[in-house]
């Protein structure tokens, strides 16, 4: 099931994955990239989870709604999550800072987009891609916080992230 190679990369078991996923999110961050070859954006994002839930391997991703790439992934079934070795820490900080509406992300970073097997749109000098369908999705609510002062650092100046939990239906590295 696993010997496939496609756009140079290799499919691999979620379960592979080697990185562990609070250094792979937290530390290297990811571009998350929703849309179509051609009509796409991505955005680096560095709050997240990878794990188990309703039986399948799945991630969790944090998007504020004013986000460019918001729009994307609302309206998309599918998005990606594209991870890169420290050669493209300057790429995430452009996607990290920069807004899709306001510059070509593309030509600024440099990045190779392809299209996924399943229709998404990664990233050729990512060390790790995974294709991801959304099963979840929900605002962050003020008054869920069990906890309020992580409210006020995270929240009290900027809007609630809406999280999605997404299957992770495809892992492929390098
Ligand atoms: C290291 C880092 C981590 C970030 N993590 C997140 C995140 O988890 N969720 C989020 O909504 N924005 C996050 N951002 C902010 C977005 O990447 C940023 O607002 C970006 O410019 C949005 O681009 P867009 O408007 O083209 O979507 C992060 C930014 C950086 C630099």
């Amino acid at each position: 099931m696993f010997d496939i190679i496609l756009n140079n990369m290799r499919q691999i078991d979620p379960r592979e994955i080697a990185t562990n996923p609070i250094r792979l999110i937290g530390d290297q961050w990811m571009l998350v990239t929703a849309g179509k070859l051609g009509n796409f954006n991505m955005m680096t994002a560095s709050w997240g989870c990878l794990g188990e839930l309703w039986y399948k391997p799945v991630a969790f991703v944090f998007i504020r709604p004013p986000r460019y790439t918001f729009e994307f992934v609302e309206r998309e079934d599918r998005l990606t999550l594209s991870f890169f070795d420290e050669t493209y820490r300057q790429a995430l900080q452009i996607c990290g800072t920069k807004s899709g509406r306001d510059i070509d992300k593309v030509a600024e970073t440099g990045l190779t987009p392809y299209e996924t097997e399943l229709g998404s749109v990664a990233f050729h000098e990512a060390s790790l891609v995974l294709e991801c369908r959304k099963l979840y999705a929900d605002m962050l609510k003020k008054e869920h916080f069990l906890v309020p002062e992580i409210y006020q650092r995270s929240y009290s100046a900027s809007e609630l992230h809406k999280m999605f939990i997404v299957e992770i239906e495809r892992a492929w590295t390098k």
